[in-house]
């Protein structure tokens, strides 16, 4: 099945302005790839997205990765304390560069051919490179994504280009914080795992995932 997502004459024969009119969307938009991909484009690649809280991260060299919105990001704690996000690719082939999370001494080395970059993302050694006719390496660094904290929650955002957390989400920080005003002071104080497994519709294919619930607690 095939939707007509993008076109905005269907979408408004779909939807209503009016909440009392509420119902349920066709339910070709809960599985439908293309839906999925337009998604993906257009929200979720453009939108500041939760990543983790700044206690998981809490010591210089602290890293952790996750998925946003389809794309591998690292998160890095540098040894001035500054949070930064990559894509946790290598510039070299393209490797994956870090799994799960972890505490880096204060380089981040690629499995693949060692490339090693530091903890800003730039490029360090690369061996075997020096013989390389016009290998700049002082111009190889690690594609940077926006971070931003906010009460201590960590947010990442794809696009290069959209406003700050603030902009896209206004009162968000000051409201968060008085509702719970501790919550920069918040310490991960649990990680649970919660397995499921389902069926895809249709083709029968088994798939089974893996969630990690992180509990937060002021540690008093
Ligand atoms: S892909 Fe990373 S060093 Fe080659």
């Amino acid at each position: 099945m095939s939707l007509r997502l993008i076109d905005k004459e269907s979408i408004a024969s779909d939807f209503s302005d009016d909440p009392a009119k509420s119902f349920t969307p066709n339910a070709g938009y809960f599985f439908d790839s293309a839906v999925y991909e337009a998604e993906q484009a257009k929200i979720f690649q453009r939108s500041w997205m939760y990543f983790c809280h700044q206690s998981q991260i809490p010591r210089p060299g602290d890293y952790r990765v996750g998925e946003v919105a389809g794309q591998s990001i690292c998160v890095v704690r540098g040894q001035d304390s500054q949070i930064r996000a990559f894509f946790n690719v290598c510039r070299h082939r393209a490797h994956q560069l870090l799994r799960g999370s972890g505490n880096l001494k204060s380089t981040i080395r690629c499995p693949y051919h060692s490339w090693t970059y530091d903890l800003e993302g730039r490029l360090r050694h690369a061996p075997h490179c020096e013989t390389v006719r016009d290998f700049e390496k002082n111009s190889v660094v690690l594609s940077s994504v926006r971070v931003e904290v906010a009460a201590g929650f960590v947010f990442v955002n794809l696009a290069p280009r959209s406003g700050a957390l603030a902009e896209c989400l206004p009162g968000f920080e000051e409201k968060l914080l008085e509702m719970v005003p501790e919550a920069p002071q918040l310490k991960s104080a649990s990680t649970q795992g919660l397995r499921y497994k389902g069926e895809l519709e249709g083709g029968g294919r088994e798939f089974s995932r893996e969630l990690s619930l992180v509990l937060l607690g002021t540690g008093a």
